[in-house]
């Protein structure tokens, strides 16, 4: 039977690239973004472009009946929520930033998986995006992801009694994103490229081969854990 797959955040980056693997192996892919992008991006790879903002509740409580049943759902979308704020704190800009962060990249997967649900097959799989940085930096976004990686791994104990995997990747520095609203600063580039073991930067694809692998039927008994896919830069035990 054909796999029926939603990527969060499919329009370009790493989303795109997890989008396009499944697409490949015949899987019917529908991916999300907020703009236009999403939708070129769609008809370019052969998948169903959906129309989804993280933040906006309303659109994530009718997605279950937009999207119906799926095998896969990849948790992707997400990113830094505007510039911290600078100067003499200010309460409400920070609480703003605070928040805004959370609901994006937190909240948003969150109540996506609470929708899709029950909508998920037996023996299907969850992927979540997280990062390298809830490993040692505190700032929203990092702390949003290493929530992101307990909340998957809870979400794990939930869904196995159902044959459902679920798994956190936690990618390091992947080059050729919009991460960072335009392309990285060379030497900014170089220091990440220089704290991995491998000597260069991770590719979207890096990532979606990873993704695809945990949702294949060779990953059936590995759940409730988070990967790393950073070339050495930051190494587990
Ligand atoms: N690149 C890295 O080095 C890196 C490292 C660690 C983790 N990550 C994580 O990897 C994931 C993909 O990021 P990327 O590097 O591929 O960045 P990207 O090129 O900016 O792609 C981000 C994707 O997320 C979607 N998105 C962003 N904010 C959203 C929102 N509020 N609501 C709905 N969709 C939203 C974007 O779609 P639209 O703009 O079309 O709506 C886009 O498809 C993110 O979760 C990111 O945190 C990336």
């Amino acid at each position: 039977m054909t796999r029926r797959v939603l990527v969060t955040g499919g329009s370009r980056g790493i989303g795109r690239a997890i989008a396009s693997r499944f697409v490949d192996d015949g899987c019917e892919v529908v991916l999300t973004g907020r703009g236009e992008e999403a939708e070129r991006t769609a008809q370019e790879i052969g998948a169903r472009a959906l129309p989804l903002d993280l933040s906006d509740r309303a659109t994530i409580s009718h997605l279950a009946e937009r999207v119906g049943e799926l095998d896969v759902l990849v948790n992707n979308a997400g990113g830094f929520v505007g510039r911290p704020p600078s100067g003499a704190p200010d309460v409400e800009a920070i609480a703003d930033h605070w928040e805004r962060t959370l609901r994006v990249n937190l909240v948003g997967p969150a109540l996506v998986l609470a929708m899709l649900e029950p909508g998920l097959r037996d023996g299907g799989a969850v992927v979540s995006i997280g990062s390298i940085g809830a490993e040692y930096a505190g700032n929203p976004y990092s702390v949003a992801k290493a929530a992101v990686q307990a909340w998957s791994a809870g979400a794990a104990e939930r869904l196995g009694a159902r044959g459902i995997t679920a798994n956190a990747i936690a990618p390091g520095y992947v080059a050729g994103t919009n991460l960072w609203g335009g392309p990285v600063a060379e030497e900014r580039h170089a220091s990440l490229v220089e704290r991995t073991l491998v000597g260069r930067a991770g590719s979207p694809a890096d990532i979606a081969e990873l993704a695809f692998f945990l949702c294949s039927p060779g990953a059936r008994h590995i759940t409730g854990q988070t990967i790393h896919v950073n070339g050495g830069a930051f190494l587990t035990r």
